[in-house]
């Protein structure tokens, strides 16, 4: 078989696409993990559990990373892997066959491309680019390669969000012609914490990678680098994707077509440039999406801090994470209707579901429920947005391209710091 004919694409792969299909060999898959920090250790708990992967090799530039994962390791398996701290070489030297891409968002492109055309099927972290021609890369690269990308946007697998999805289209919420998306967080203002020396046993040169040289600041490393626009894109590219990408999985829409967006830092006082407040509006063809971030105290009036508002005809419906999903039927005198989520420890999340999912269509060789091409668009919705806030003009976007902006167009992308070469489509 030709590797390009592997994945069943189109239409009939996806149709074809279950949930929670059952595996039915027990093949185990040669495993590394790129990022061993905090999320990278969440998957890889759910991958060694799933009891079909044997992990030959962990990646981090962070001697600290890879102790305590190694560590970790030692804890729950009687896997032996070899640690790396450069990605390249630990894929020439380990030839997984599944790579876990768990890095800060600027080395998501570089390290998942890698993978990919080692010959690895990869379960990458989200959002899936810095830029948005980063996207389109992976997008390319996983085709040309026929290899499978999962998306870690576990929420498409959540018990509570399938069956309000479920709901959503059974009828009862009515026409929704607008949605919200938010993250209210009360955090504080922050202080300016000084830059330091690089820890011992941390690669910060290679830890920065494409990005411009900083010194090293401890507010960045590890897990700070959201908020610090030269490696992610604040709270929108952090929060705003996991509920953007409900939305197109509900609307079943791929993009929209103009976006706006303004916010500033009102309230921060530290030295991360990420915008603290942010509103962005994203105009589809049938309703309207509103992004709402803000650090204001939590308050009685809106007692959900994070999800999606779905306004309906026939009521308000709130997809939440921790709280379920909630119905506010208009209707006088009816209850709200709720179900509760079921999550899993630590932290709330569903990955045990979604790398079942990515095992089952290894096997089967067709598309995943978090595929690549969904996260991709879940992703551009962030990254146009923040293209919208650097420039401060509505974006017009036909789902690949940038329309009548040249300027904003040129945002699509970024230098890369030498020797890395930004990746081509
Ligand atoms: N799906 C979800 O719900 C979810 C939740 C949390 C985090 N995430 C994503 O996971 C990713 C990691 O976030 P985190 O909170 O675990 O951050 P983290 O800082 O705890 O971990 C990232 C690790 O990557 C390492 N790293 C940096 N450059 C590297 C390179 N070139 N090669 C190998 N390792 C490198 C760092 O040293 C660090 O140990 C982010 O993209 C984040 O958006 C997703």
């Amino acid at each position: 078989m030709k590797r390009r004919d592997f994945i069943k694409t189109g239409t009939a792969g996806t149709a074809m696409f279950s949930a929670f299909p059952v595996i039915r060999s027990k093949k185990s898959y040669r495993l590394v993990l790129i990022g061993s920090g905090w999320w990278g250790n969440n998957i890889l708990t759910e991958a060694i559990a799933s009891g079909q992967t044997s992990l030959v090799g962990i990646c981090d530039v962070d001697q600290k990373a890879l102790t305590a994962t190694q560590e970790h390791v030692k804890s729950i398996t009687n896997d032996r892997p070899s640690s790396f701290t450069d990605y390249r070489e630990c894929l020439q030297q380990t030839k997984p066959e599944i790579v876990i891409v768990a890095t800060p968002d600027h080395w998501h492109a570089l390290c998942a491309i890698e993978a990919i055309q080692s010959g690895a099927h990869v379960y990458l972290e989200k959002p899936i680019s810095h830029t948005i021609e980063e996207g389109k890369a992976i997008l390319k690269a996983a085709r040309s390669n026929d290899r499978i990308v999962q998306v870690g946007t576990h929420r498409r697998v959540s018990p509570h969000n399938v069956s309000g999805l479920t709901f959503l289209r059974s009828g009862m919420v009515g026409k929704v012609s607008a949605v919200k998306c938010f993250v209210n967080y009360g955090q504080g203002p922050g202080k300016v914490v000084p830059d330091a020396e690089v820890p011992e046993g941390l690669d910060w040169d290679m830890w920065l990678g494409p990005a411009p040289y900083r010194k090293y600041n401890p507010r960045i490393h590890p897990r700070g680098f959201r908020q610090f626009l030269d490696y992610a894109n604040g709270t929108i590219g952090d929060w705003g994707i996991h509920w953007f990408d409900q939305v197109l999985w509900w609307s079943e829409e791929t993009h929209p077509r103009k976006v706006f967006s303004s916010g500033g830092r009102f309230v921060k006082e530290d030295h991360s440039d990420a915008p603290d407040t942010q509103l962005a509006i994203f105009e589809f063809e049938e309703f309207v999406l509103h992004w709402e971030h803000k650090l204001c105290a939590p308050n009685a009036n809106e007692s959900a801090n994070v999800g999606c508002y779905f306004y309906g005809s026939k009521g308000t419906f709130h997809m939440g994470w921790r709280d379920g999903w909630t119905f506010y039927p208009k209707a006088k005198g009816h209850a709200p209707i709720k179900q509760a989520a079921s999550l899993n420890d630590p932290d709330g999340q569903n990955i045990k579901e979604l790398w079942s999912n990515f095992l089952s269509c290894i096997e089967s060789k067709t598309l995943p429920i978090c595929d690549i091409e969904t996260g991709y668009h879940a992703s551009n919705m962030s990254l146009l947005a923040m293209i919208s806030y650097r420039t401060g003009r509505s974006i017009e976007w036909n789902g690949s391209e940038v329309l009548a902006d040249p300027e904003a167009a040129a945002l699509m992308r970024r230098p890369y710091r030498a020797p890395w070469v930004y990746p081509e489509v």
